[in-house]
């Protein structure tokens, strides 16, 4: 989504401006802009499509200035052209904006009836227009801000910049992240710390309804009654924001390539390796014990995390799972019994439809656990208790590393809940410890597949559809690779329980449609096998992931194998993973497609 970025500098701001607007790149977009106050004038520039347009644009027409703000669009009101492009500005107030005002069309509609004439279709110019008209009426600008922000309804996160003031920046929060950055005699303001980070570590996140009034010296902080509040500031660990690609191509295979070692250490923060036993000191007061029933509920990739870990819950640890995908979740009216337990998965921690997922299981009296990458985030700090992944920031927009991550929590989480609920022998335990620190080790090797993943994706980006199986939690992986194939290569894909496949989708098997078989050895492989033949009976196109046993199993010679290592059948789904996501990024490669920001698609959905 949008990516924002304000900064009073020392001396001319753009180049900065432009350079954090490229760490904010991964969240997606499709067009960027920049203003500043050059001898207190508002100046901009903006461009649609890539930062280098707007590089361009720079480099013909320079924009002076040491006050200045910037913003990466992802389009949501109005198409992504140059007019749309933030910031959005009058002659006395410059403006970007992440998230959506939803009452843009009555604002709209109240300043043209006044005579006040648009630019752009957006829904931001509105809130420039509502501020410039506080301002003409003679408000300063902090005061102009203040009268307007309780007007606007929806989630956003705001940057304002004013004429003729050099030493002001007001960011404002309402449902979207913003964070100000400590500088020696220089602010920040950004929609996330990558953006601010080779300014400063030192940060300080607005809580939700926040405005701050930031000048050179600092930053006042008030809540959304207007008080002024004190909130924490804290410093980032060193390096910890790197987004750097070293010898890859893309983020993408860095972050595939990167999973053995973060799949290691999420293992390693929630298991006492000396008495091989799953420790969760975060978890609190939270039991499972006696628990009836447990909830999840995440969008996309977090989903399919949270639909492998179903079955871990309900086999390891007997405990009933509701799964649903947050959009859907948030306006169920789902009844909960109150003191249940509601588990939402998410990488940024900020997407829209989780949080609001979030809010309604508090209302229903449930206690709250998350399972965020980003311990910062909104979804952490709305939790009552967090286990975090380890996976490093994610910079592809196709979530890799932070899937396998939220699995090892997961299993990591349902054998801990066995344990607790004393359905898991303590061999069993431990059994599945060595497994899981076997992890790194079973992850490298089947990322040994590369090179002939690659062999196989060019055949496979010739096909217009592709249909992947799967049997267990090998189902939702099936669709976690229908999903990252559409995503990064636009070709499409569906993923289907493999049983289901006589109940429809058999129809459409032919010469051309390649079926992608995810078959682990477990005690569904023989059924699994057995729809590969039926798939092969019909003339399919058939790629088998499978250990060998699978790959003999079919007896068939017209199969194109993966053959995986030996894996036990718990930990598969972990493993598994690497030749699904290979596979999407060498076919999207092959067809030169923008593995790292595919259309459309946002990094961080904070809009629903
Ligand atoms: C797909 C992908 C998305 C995200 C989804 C949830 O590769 O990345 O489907 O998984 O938008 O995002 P988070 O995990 O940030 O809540």
């Amino acid at each position: 989504m949008c990516g924002i970025i304000g900064i009073l500098g020392k001396h001319d701001v753009a180049a900065d401006l432009v350079d954090s607007l490229k760490r904010l790149e991964y969240r997606g977009y499709d067009s960027a802009g920049i203003a500043t106050l050059d001898n207190g004038v508002l100046e901009r520039r903006r461009a649609a499509g890539k930062l280098r347009n707007l590089e361009n644009v720079l480099r013909e027409q320079p924009l002076p200035g040491a006050s200045g703000i910037g913003h990466t669009r992802w389009a949501t009101h109005g198409k992504p052209t140059e007019d749309n492009a933030h910031p959005h500005a009058t002659d006395r107030v410059a403006l970007v904006h992440n998230g959506i005002i939803e009452n843009f069309r009555e604002l709209r509609a109240e300043l043209a009836d006044e005579g006040v004439r648009f630019e752009s279709e957006t829904d931001t110019e509105v809130v420039v227009r509502l501020v410039s008209r506080e301002l003409e009426r003679g408000h300063p600008p902090v005061r102009a801000v203040a009268n307007v922000l309780p007007r606007l309804r929806g989630a956003f996160a705001l940057g304002f910049l004013f004429a003729g003031e050099d030493d002001l920046l007001i960011g404002a929060r309402h449902g979207a992240p913003l964070a100000l950055g400590f500088g020696d005699g220089e602010m920040f303001l950004g929609s996330d710390a990558l953006a601010l980070a080779p300014f400063t570590d030192d940060l300080l996140y607005l809580d939700e309804g926040d405005y701050a009034v930031i000048t050179r010296a600092g930053a006042e902080i008030y809540d959304a009654a207007g008080f002024q509040v004190a909130r924490q500031r804290q410093r980032l660990a060193p390096g910890a924001f790197v987004a750097d690609k070293g010898n890859y191509r893309h983020f993408m295979v860095k972050e595939i390539w990167e999973q053995p070692e973060v799949v290691g250490r999420t293992v390693a923060h929630y298991l006492d390796a000396s008495a091989n036993r799953f420790q969760f000191p975060e978890l609190g007061a939270i039991d499972f014990a006696n628990l009836q029933r447990l909830t999840i509920c995440a969008c996309g990739t977090a989903y399919l995390a949270g639909y492998v870990a179903r079955y871990w819950f309900e086999r390891l640890a007997r405990l009933p799972v509701d799964i649903d995908v947050a959009s859907e979740f948030r306006y169920r009216e789902a009844p909960m019994t109150p003191g249940g337990l509601a588990l939402f998965i998410s990488q940024s921690g900020e997407t829209a439809d989780t949080l609001a997922s979030l809010r309604y299981a508090r209302s229903q009296g449930q206690s709250i656990l998350s399972v965020v990458n980003v311990t910062t985030s909104t979804i952490a700090r709305e939790s009552d208790a967090v286990a975090p992944t380890f996976a490093g920031p994610e910079i592809g927009v196709a979530s890799t590393k932070a899937f396998t991550c939220q699995l090892s929590v997961l299993l990591s989480l349902a054998v801990y809940a066995g344990r607790q609920r004393g359905v898991l022998s303590e061999a069993e335990e431990a059994r599945i410890a060595d497994l899981m620190m076997g992890l790194p080790g079973q992850f490298s090797e089947a990322l040994k597949l590369e090179h002939d993943i690659e062999q196989m994706s060019r055949d496979l980006s010739r096909a217009r559809d592709v249909l992947y199986l799967g049997r267990g939690p090998a189902f939702p992986l099936a669709l976690e690779g229908a999903l990252k194939l559409k995503e990064i290569s636009y070709i499409h894909a569906e993923g289907y329980a493999a049983g289901e496949l006589k109940h429809g989708p058999i129809a459409l098997v032919d010469e051309d449609m390649p079926v992608i078989v995810i078959a682990p050895r477990d005690e569904l492989m023989d059924k699994t096998v057995s729809n590969i033949q039926e798939v092969a009976a019909r003339g399919g196109r058939i790629i088998l992931i499978g250990d060998g046993d699978a790959v003999r199993q079919t007896g068939l010679d017209n199969v194109a194998a993966l053959t995986m290592p030996d894996i036990d059948p718990v930990v598969a789904p972990i493993v598994y993973a690497a030749p699904i996501q290979l596979l999407a990024y060498h076919v999207a490669v092959f067809m030169g497609k923008d593995v790292d920001q595919p259309r459309n698609l946002a990094k961080s959905v904070t809009v629903e």
